[in-house]
């Protein structure tokens, strides 16, 4: 029988100390009900004594989201304690998350103590926690560095005390995967009173080892992880949820553990939480990134295509990702030109194929990606010229005191036609303009900023997705202005709409 791994979601905590990351109470309430449909056990909504702002978000997520325990953190203070208890006085499942550091560094240069005083304020932190809920998690912080044997102490005496979770954690993302793991097996069997209480992990990716840290922990025997969506978290972040679970997922048969993660709200949940943060995933990012399903080499995109399995270790379906792309660029092949051609509805004889197949590898020398509308001139049809839709006037008023307008001119079919309209910022307006033209249904699936190095003076690159009637349709620009890029490349994907 398969073992339950409870996972514990920290993006609204440890992820949110990111700068420049912080949310409102009402995207914070957005986030945990999007975790809840998930299927996190356990969501940590903040550090209540920290601010204001926290205290309200861990009340108000406390009201609305009922299934997963809410779990607030403090420091192993007191006051800290009962702010906490207060902030989670709405919660139907509660948890009180305190801890104190326990390496030598924390000891004698952060708290400037001995390793026994540690222990007595430990101890009495998750003793005080427990007058106030059931459920009490102790953290000790940098047991990443800390001495197994004192380790071995502290968690001892806190379950003895009463905390019902003990959190390991990697504080500084240190560990090597075999040392992180004999440090939970290590607990495991030097601490008498260990089966009263769940092992969790707690890495970060300093090192870029925290999935495999979080795993290694899994397969010593910690039954709950922490981690956040997309790994956002201070400097190089925290494990990040998506790799953990589908890494549990797809070795199922060998960890023998599940989790209770609907694997196909992966994807929605990482975009809601990149778009709410305002931080791009990185488009290599494992299972989440734009690229973590697309296959550019001629050799994978010819294995992809006769099975899947080829050079897929995972559905992109099991993560709510529609499909696996094939991206055409000078390094595919003829299959998938072919799977390409068949998918726009045309079919060659082979020596066709070659004739197409020699033009698109000269187009592809010049080109980096070759998109739908080259195929088709590729393949002769009749070229209109132009075309059918292009961005041909933007005209934008935006500004601190301004209220953001957009007149946008677009061609359509050889017709230049105008509209205009405002919005909560240039881009905003300008899109509604494009829409007020078009006359379609399209939901702004993805948007992606990005510049290309560091100056004012830089190009943005803007990537698109939109959803119409169910297809996923891609747009790119590259402009100095980004506003112009934005617009284009909008328009660059409802041009492909067919
Ligand atoms: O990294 C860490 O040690 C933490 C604790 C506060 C749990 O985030
Ligand atoms: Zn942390």
């Amino acid at each position: 029988m398969e073992e339950k791994v409870i996972v514990f979601d920290t993006t609204l905590r440890d992820g949110e100390q990111v700068p420049g990351c912080q949310l409102n109470t009402v995207e914070k309430i957005q986030v945990a009900q999007a975790l809840d449909e998930l299927g996190v056990d356990v969501i940590e909504a903040g550090f209540p004594i920290s601010s204001p702002g926290d205290f309200n978000s861990v009340m108000e997520i406390s009201k609305v989201v009922t299934r997963p325990v809410i779990c607030a953190l403090t420091r192993a203070v007191k006051k800290d304690i009962e702010v906490a208890s207060e902030a989670l006085q709405y919660a139907k499942r509660k948890r009180i998350h305190t801890g104190i550091g326990v390496s030598p560094y924390h000891i004698e240069y952060k708290i400037k103590t001995t390793p026994e005083e540690i222990i007595r304020r430990a101890c009495d932190a998750v003793k005080y926690a427990r007058k106030f809920v059931d459920d009490v998690e102790f953290y000790a912080e940098d047991a990443g560095r800390a001495d197994n044997e004192y380790l071995a102490k502290v968690i001892e005496a806190v379950i003895d005390a009463g905390a019902t979770v003990v959190n390991i954690p990697d504080t500084t993302g240190y560990c090597l995967p075999e040392e992180y793991g004999e440090k939970i097996r290590f607990l495991r069997n030097n601490v008498p009173n260990i089966d009263k209480a769940i092992i969790s992990t707690h890495c970060h990716n300093d090192l870029g080892m925290a999935t495999a840290n979080t795993i290694m922990g899994v397969i010593n025997g910690a039954r709950q992880v922490e981690v956040t969506i997309n790994g956002v978290g201070e400097r190089a972040g925290n494990t990040s949820l998506e790799e953990v679970v589908m890494t549990l997922k797809c070795h199922h048969k060998h960890l023998n553990t599940v989790t209770d993660i609907n694997t196909q709200l992966i994807y929605k949940t990482s975009r809601l939480v990149s778009s709410l943060m305002n931080m791009p995933v990185q488009p290599n990012k494992a299972i989440v990134g734009r690229n973590a399903f697309a296959h550019s080499s001629g050799i994978h995109q010819d294995g992809v295509l006769k099975k899947r399995e080829n050079y897929e270790i995972i559905n992109p379906i099991e993560v709510g990702v529609r499909e696996s792309s094939i991206i055409l660029t000078a390094r595919s092949g003829r299959a998938a030109l072919n799977h390409k051609l068949q998918q726009l509805g045309y079919k060659f004889e082979k020596e066709e194929l070659d004739d197409i197949y020699f033009r698109f590898l000269k187009l592809a020398d010049k080109k980096k990606v070759i998109n739908d509308e080259d195929i088709k001139i590729l393949t002769g049809e009749v070229f209109q010229g132009e075309k059918p839709l292009k961005l041909e006037v933007l005209q934008v008023i935006c500004g601190k005191t301004a209220v953001p307008v957009a007149t946008v001119g677009l061609k359509i079919n050889g017709e230049i036609h105008t509209s205009t309209a405002t919005g909560n910022g240039p881009i905003d307006a300008a899109f509604t303009a494009v829409r007020q033209l078009i006359h379609e249904t399209i939901h702004l699936e993805e948007f992606l900023i990005q510049a290309i190095t560091r100056g004012s003076d830089d190009i943005g690159k803007v990537h698109i997705q939109i959803e119409h009637e169910g297809k996923i349709y891609y747009g790119f620009s590259a402009n100095t202005d980004i506003v112009t890029a934005s617009v284009e490349a909008f328009v660059d994907a409802i041009a492909k709409i067919k």
